[in-house]
């Protein structure tokens, strides 16, 4: 049986859920399938095996707000054998210091609860400062950085989506 994987963001967002569409339709069939970042529940996060979550960065380095009331309940699950990948929004011209921060976050409480992330992708080609999803010479997940690096996001979904297809 193949395995099922789920999109999780946020669909009141515009930039994360353009993004989140272009990996979908990279993707292609059998298709993933979308779940809204707000309807987050257990019970989702069970009945799925892998995830790709969008992860957009906010307020100098934090996750943005929708994720706040989940956390809490995701922090108490097993997710021992499910895999993650994530992609997050971020600006490394104007949040130099926290570029994609939230990506890192994310990865953070995903590994606590026995996760494993996948889909790490070099620093090469981004400038910034700092960040909480580098690790050594690669991100924790897909930065997309609509601001600055917008002509190379298609390239990068692709290059991306045909990478987690082995990675997952
Ligand atoms: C108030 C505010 C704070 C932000 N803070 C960060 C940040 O700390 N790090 C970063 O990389 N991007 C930051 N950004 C840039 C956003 O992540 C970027 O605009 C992104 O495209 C938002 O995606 P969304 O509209 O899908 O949520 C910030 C943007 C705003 C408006």
């Amino acid at each position: 049986m193949s395995k099922k994987i789920a999109v999780i963001y946020s669909f009141h967002t515009k930039k994360s859920k353009r993004i989140a569409e272009k990996i979908i339709e990279a993707w292609g069939e059998p298709g993933l399938e979308a779940v809204n970042a707000e309807e987050l529940t257990k019970e989702v996060m069970e009945k799925y095996d892998h995830f790709i979550m969008s992860a957009p960065t906010w307020f100098d380095g934090e996750l943005p707000n929708y994720w706040d009331e989940f956390v809490p309940d995701l922090e108490e699950m097993d997710l021992k054998g499910k895999k993650f990948a994530i992609f997050g929004l971020g600006d490394q011209k104007g949040y130099s210091e926290n570029f994609v921060d939230a990506i890192g976050i994310l990865a953070e409480i995903l590994e606590e609860c026995g996760g494993t992330t996948i889909g790490n992708v070099p620093v090469d080609g981004y400038t910034f400062e700092s960040s909480r999803a580098q690790r050594d010479k690669v991100f924790v997940g897909l930065p997309i950085d609509q601001e600055n690096q917008a002509r190379m996001t298609n390239g990068r979904v692709k290059e991306w989506v045909s990478q987690l297809k082995k990675e997952f």
